[in-house]
């Protein structure tokens, strides 16, 4: 049995101040709402005042990105020593904005993945098709090289700490979503990379999460499919309300 994961992804969004107003409100909101896990991934310099205020509550927070090197001359960059210090457990790799505007690429998100994991952490990776992709019908290939070249020399073991979002680019931020049957054939598509890398344990017990524009309104039908584990939400998840809901779908 698989258990739900509903992240927000906060990109660049809230101060300090804000982060902390925002869990302040939304802590009542989810508590005693133990059927899945629930995580805000958050820029750097809000991760300390948003943990603060998750204190005791079923909140976790975590981080948006991490660089793979242990430490040195990375101008701007953060490591994964330095997150694990201040308790954060969970990071987001890899995600399509990282890839598509700050030139990371599968041999980088590998990368930061097995230095993520190395250090102990919990890995929600990000991958999914663009558009022209999609319309191309090479989704199903694109997905599974993309689900290879991240995982790749990522042992059985460390894949119990790794988390995938299916996000297809369209999707995000778009108020486009993938239909619930195309969620769930892509997660599945995934599903059957993982398969063919680490066989059919590894591949049934792993966490696919779907991200693009999920919100209080699509969440059920979405997390009801078989494939779909959960949800990476942006836009939805700077609405306590909204994301509530979303928590709620996955009760
Ligand atoms: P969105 O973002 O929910 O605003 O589409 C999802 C994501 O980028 O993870």
């Amino acid at each position: 049995m698989r258990r739900y994961v509903i992240a927000g992804n906060r990109k660049m969004n809230f101060t300090p101040s804000q982060a902390t107003a925002f869990i302040n409100e939304i802590k009542p909101m989810v508590a005693g709402k133990d059927n899945c896990d629930i995580i805000f991934c958050a820029p750097y310099v809000t991760i300390d005042a948003a943990m603060k205020a998750a204190e005791g509550s079923n909140i976790k927070i975590g981080a948006e990105n991490v660089h793979f090197a242990e430490k040195g001359a990375y101008t701007g960059e953060v490591s994964a020593q330095m997150l694990k210090e201040i308790g954060v457990e969970y990071v987001i790799i890899g995600h399509s904005e990282r890839r598509q505007y700050f030139g990371e690429t599968d041999e980088t998100v590998n990368l930061r993945t097995k230095a993520a994991l190395a250090a102990g952490m919990k890995v929600i990776l990000c991958l999914g098709e663009v558009k022209e992709q999609r319309l191309a019908g090479i989704t199903k290939e694109i997905v599974s090289i993309q689900t290879k070249l991240d995982l790749a020399d990522v042992s059985a073991e460390d894949m119990k700490n790794v988390i995938i979002a299916y996000e297809p680019v369209w999707a995000i931020g778009t108020g486009l979503t993938a239909t619930p049957e195309q969620a769930d054939e892509t997660c599945g598509q995934i599903r059957e990379a993982l398969c063919e890398i680490y066989g059919a344990e590894v591949a049934e017990a792993t966490i696919i999460q779907y991200g693009g524009s999920m919100n209080e309104k699509n969440a059920a039908e979405l997390l009801a499919k078989e494939n779909v584990d959960g949800g990476l939400i942006g836009g939805a998840s700077l609405v306590a309300e909204k994301f509530t809901a979303i928590v709620d779908a996955a009760q």
